[in-house]
């Protein structure tokens, strides 16, 4: 680099499903951070619409969901002007380059991944490691083992593609996805061992202290967008009432005392949503409540989650209102991002051997 070069900015890069509505706690603990990266890096953020077809859906849901989830996205700060908004399936290359890295990767590195088993499981197929690290199928396993597709087990390779095609530098995901990044990184290596250096091994970017939000039906277990609980869990785009409603009604406990414990689940929960939709510290908190009733708690921990909401979900609904724009943007961002894809995938055709096509 001459001298007198800037320095390119790292590439930050991380991708959702367009699973419908985020949760509050998506925004706390991911979204809300994403946008303060915007200025210091380059920045992709993938809408992963082909990752959503590992799992059943309905066709004209998962369209629906995929501008919905671009909408959510730039109503949380991510601003459009400032970084590269895409939909996995607008470039060319995600795939292609999966393939080349599953043509790397032991079946028996991806029997064993946590998140593989845990869905195999839910499809009612029990996977057991035998010494060989393969499957072992469970009683019932043969006609479960069909109902498992193999885009699930690929899922992981794919993962990696999406990362390694843009060479990001950082990749922030959820303490859910390391493992997923640990196999990317070791794609990564192995690619770069068997042919030549060709992909940065990405690094995870784990939030240090991500606001832990709790269900608000069960806070011994996480807020989830799966639970059965309609009560259970604080959607981005709950509009007020039900934001109340579903916080008026949490589960506490009977002592009537406010402070943050392990043995009071419900209403540490309650100041950890407070503190982290006010930006008071759960200290200040318990201390301004010493003496008062829950119901005040909940109120106050209310009043914070609409007030931060409010102007998320009004521009949610300008957006939404406006199509035009919304594929604008992805247009735009598809183009960036292609780009970006292009060179890093020719790189890797060329290195494993294809013919080059004649220009
Ligand atoms: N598997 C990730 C999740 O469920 C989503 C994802 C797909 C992703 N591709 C990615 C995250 C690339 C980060 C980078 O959260």
């Amino acid at each position: 680099m001459k001298k007198t070069e800037k320095p390119e900015k790292p590439v930050i890069l991380t991708c959702a499903q367009p699973s419908g509505v985020l949760t509050l706690g998506n925004y706390l603990g991911a979204l809300r951070n994403w946008a303060t990266l915007l200025d210091t890096a380059e920045c992709f953020f993938g809408i992963v619409d082909m990752h959503s077809i590992t799992a059943k859906n309905v066709p004209a849901e998962l369209r629906k969901n995929s501008i919905s989830c671009l909408a959510q996205y730039i109503a949380c700060g991510m601003d459009p002007e400032r970084c590269h908004l895409f939909m996995q399936s607008h470039v060319i290359g995600h795939t292609e380059l999966a393939w080349v890295l599953g043509c790397q990767t032991p079946i028996g590195d991806l029997q064993r991944m946590t998140q593989f088993k845990e869905k195999a499981a839910k499809l009612g197929f029990s996977v057991t490691e035998g010494e060989d690290n393969g499957m072992r199928f469970s009683h019932d396993g043969a006609r479960a083992q069909a109902s498992v597709n193999s885009g699930l087990l690929f899922y992981p390779v794919l993962m990696a593609a999406d990362i390694l095609l843009y060479n990001a530098d950082q990749v922030p995901v959820g303490d859910d996805q390391r493992q997923h990044l640990e196999l990317c990184r070791d794609l990564a290596r192995r690619f770069n061992h068997n042919y030549s250096d060709t992909f940065t091994v990405p690094e995870p970017l784990i939030p240090k202290q991500a606001a832990r939000i709790r269900s608000l039906q069960a806070p011994e277990k996480k807020m989830s967008k799966s639970d059965d609980d309609p009560l259970a869990t604080l959607y981005l785009l709950d509009p007020p009432k039900l934001i109340r409603k579903k916080i008026m009604s949490a589960v506490t406990d009977s002592d009537g005392e406010i402070r943050f414990g392990t043995d009071k689940p419900g209403i540490s929960n309650l100041l950890q949503i407070l503190a982290a939709t006010g930006g008071e510290s759960i200290e200040t908190l318990v201390h301004s409540f010493e003496g008062k009733g829950y119901a005040e708690l909940k109120s106050a921990t209310a009043d914070s989650v609409v007030a931060l909401l409010e102007p998320v979900q009004k521009r949610y609904e300008e957006l939404m209102a406006d199509k035009g724009y919304l594929e604008s943007v992805l247009k735009v961002g598809a183009e960036a991002a292609q780009q970006r894809a292009y060179r890093t995938l020719s790189k890797v055709y060329r290195k494993v051997g294809f013919y080059p096509r004649a220009r």
